[in-house]
């Protein structure tokens, strides 16, 4: 590994996410449509995934992470200056998703705004955030990653009903000097695949939210020669090789996806950090979930180098690495 310069970095200074109260295994989805737990399985990796109830929203579950979090980094929230919600299902049109958090934890005044990248949402987010506190405009940020993606499925789709959940996760991201926190991120979309993953419904088109529709197979495909490339990018910017990464958190959409974006890279699959079995494809909070559950879980540890990566809808595409 090149020696890491000393500069200002945006540095994790915590992290907290959160869940519904209800666990959907599935055994109860086969209920529901013509789908067997083998062909989940074996497709996805999925096992379970959490879907939310009455009163629980997108900004009640990324509230619940920011407290998470702010208490995992020991900051008050009034420190943050700076908040960046990432999600494709805020709980209104307008206003944004991440003023409805601020307003719950009770922040008189700070930056607060939606980025909307789908699945890509959180690298995004986290990218925007890293400009702002390496600029100096803010100093103390919350990134969030939070969806209920279950109030965008067709119900009686089967090929889409089985593969999403809901959650939140989120970051605290200090400005601090050092040679720790973000050290390169790298974005991307083309607009020209719009068609194949996206919801057929809007305030300006039908008036409706409208049902996500995908076609998975395409997905499928383009996903892992993007995602793959794109860590390959983020790890040169950085002066970076696959050998010097402790961990991959990738967005979690499907086991396979994982298993073949890690084998092109040559990354032993012990450093990819899997919780789609448990939480099955959350959209833009997956990255921050899955971070948050390895960091609880012990096997992140401080000064790991960790990538991050995500793709979705538009397509969009993103990775980030960072030393913890
Ligand atoms: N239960 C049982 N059978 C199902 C099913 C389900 N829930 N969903 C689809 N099938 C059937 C299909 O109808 C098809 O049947 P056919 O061969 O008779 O037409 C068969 O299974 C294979 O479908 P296919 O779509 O080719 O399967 P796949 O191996 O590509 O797996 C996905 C489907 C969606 C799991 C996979 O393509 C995927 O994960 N795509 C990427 C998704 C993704 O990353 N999305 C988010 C990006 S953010």
């Amino acid at each position: 590994m090149s020696e890491i310069a000393t500069a200002r970095r945006s540095v994790v200074a915590g992290v907290g996410s959160a869940l519904p109260a209800r666990r959907v295994d599935n055994a109860e989805l086969i209920e529901r449509v013509d789908t067997t737990d083998q062909w989940i399985v074996e497709r996805t990796g999925i096992r379970s995934r959490y879907i939310a109830g009455d009163g629980e929203t997108t900004a009640s579950l990324a509230h619940d992470a920011c407290v998470k979090a702010l208490e995992h980094a020991g900051i008050a929230a009034a420190e943050v200056d700076l908040i960046v919600l990432a999600t494709a299902t805020p709980d209104q049109t307008f206003p944004s998703s991440a003023t409805k958090v601020q307003a719950m934890l009770g922040i008189p005044d700070c930056i607060a705004f939606d980025v909307h990248a789908v699945c890509t949402g959180f690298l995004y987010a986290l990218t925007v955030a890293d400009s702002m506190l390496r600029s100096g405009s803010a100093k103390t940020a919350l990134v969030i990653g939070a969806e209920t993606f279950s109030r965008l499925l067709d119900w009686e789709d089967r090929t889409t009903c089985v593969l999403f959940g809901d959650g939140a996760g989120a970051l605290v991201l200090r400005a601090e000097e050092g040679t720790r926190g973000i050290l390169a991120t790298k974005l991307h979309a083309d607009g020209r695949h719009n068609d194949l993953l996206f919801v057929d419904g809007g305030p300006s088109t039908t008036g409706t939210v409208g049902k996500l529709r995908m076609k998975g197979r395409e997905v499928f495909r383009h996903a892992v020669v993007n995602l793959a490339d794109v860590l390959n990018e983020v790890l040169g910017i950085a002066g970076l090789t696959s050998a010097d990464v402790d961990w991959v958190v990738p967005h979690q959409a499907n086991v396979r996806i994982l298993d073949a974006t890690a084998r092109k890279l040559g990354l032993p699959p012990e450093k990819v950090v899997v919780t789609v079995d448990r939480h099955a494809n959350t959209s833009a909070a997956s990255v921050p979930l899955a971070l948050d559950t390895a960091v609880r879980d012990g096997r992140i540890k401080r000064g790991d180098l960790i990538v991050l990566e995500a793709m979705g809808g538009g397509f969009t595409w993103g990775a980030a690495a960072l030393k913890y």
